[in-house]
């Protein structure tokens, strides 16, 4: 019977490994933490199928002859059975939490050489991720990675609790207002996958998204000289409209075909800003709730964009969604 329990919990495991249910693996954390995973899901079908198959058996094994009205007769402790179910829970048990332990303590780990890893501050706010790369001091709505290059994240969140996810990367992290958490990841695969928000943090929270690229040592290059030039195009003190609209992150949520950006979370500024006034173009970044596009909801876009933007990033901003979306009636 506990043969039987055993093979079909082997059976059930082993069919369960073979079905496709994760996302792909793109980092070497997700290669560790789906080896606890399937470690665990295989020791629960053994179990599960062990328990249920023993259960099934002894119901119908023992089950009481329509006229026997008796009480069953009373049975006192089992030294042996009780050894074996205490023994092999336990042991189940450590390695679970041990295996457990040391993956997410492997997965982790940095290089000992700064030159080897480079590390990203991610900032959660209702509803939109940003990320600053220091290294490069840059800031930008969207998280880039080079292939291969193990990064650090530091996370901290400007008003409730969120989490980071990308399901691809399998590390999960809190992003938690006032102190500072911290998460690796070592890309494996070059391509675009999303940062999903995973804590309830308000109306806007299925809609906290924002783009991930990996890309190869060749694009990743590339997209640092892209943002030098773009820095040094602004020239001193002075807002670049298109820079603020990349920095600000505007690009997680609103689609403008001049940014190249193609998100559907807010509406569609190629087709919203033009007719608009300055002014109200003005009102809708620094007061969102104000007025509301039809078959959009209050309360998703973040209210703080005054506090978050100088005067000068807000007027240049203004200025380049007249010019580039503007035009077109
Ligand atoms: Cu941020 Cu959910």
């Amino acid at each position: 019977m506990i043969v039987i329990g055993l093979l079909a919990g082997i059976v059930t495991g082993g069919v369960a490994y073979f079905i496709p249910w994760l996302p792909d693996q793109a980092s070497t954390q997700a290669e560790e933490i789906d080896g606890v995973y399937w470690f665990v899901a295989i020791i629960c079908a053994v179990v599960f199928s062990l328990v249920a198959g023993v259960s099934i058996y002894a119901g119908w094994k023992f089950r009481a002859p329509a006229d026997d009205m008796d009480d069953g007769s009373p049975i006192h402790g089992h030294t042996g059975l009780e050894i074996w179910w205490t023994a092999v829970p336990t042991v189940l048990v450590v390695a679970m939490s041990v295996w457990s332990a040391v993956a997410l303590a492997r997965a982790e780990t940095l290089p000992d050489d700064p030159d080897e890893y480079t590390t990203i501050e991610v900032t959660a706010a209702q509803f939109a991720w940003s990320f600053t790369y220091p290294e490069l001091e840059r800031t930008d709505g969207e998280l880039v990675l080079r292939v291969n290059e193990p990064v650090e994240l530091i996370l901290t969140a400007n008003d409730v609790i969120h989490a980071f996810w990308v399901p691809e990367f399998r590390m999960k992290q809190d992003a938690v207002p006032g102190i500072e958490t911290r998460t690796v990841i070592t890309p494996t695969k070059e391509g675009s996958y999303d940062v999903i928000c995973t804590e309830l943090c308000g109306p806007g929270h299925p809609v906290m998204r924002a783009g991930v690229r990996v890309l190869s040592d060749a694009d990743y290059e590339a997209w640092v000289a892209e943002g030098e030039q773009g820095a040094g195009e602004g020239g001193e003190g002075e807002a670049d409209g298109e820079s603020v609209f990349a920095e600000a992150g505007c690009g997680s949520c609103h689609t403008l075909a001049d940014a190249g950006s193609e998100a559907e979370i807010g509406p569609d500024l190629d087709s919203v800003v033009p007719g608009q006034e300055e002014q109200q173009i003005l009102t809708s970044i620094v007061d969102p709730n104000a007025e509301i596009s039809e078959g959009y909801q209050p309360n998703v876009m973040p209210g703080d964009y005054e506090d978050r933007l100088s005067e000068a990033e807000l007027d240049a901003l203004v200025a380049y969604l007249v010019e580039v979306a503007g035009a077109r009636r």
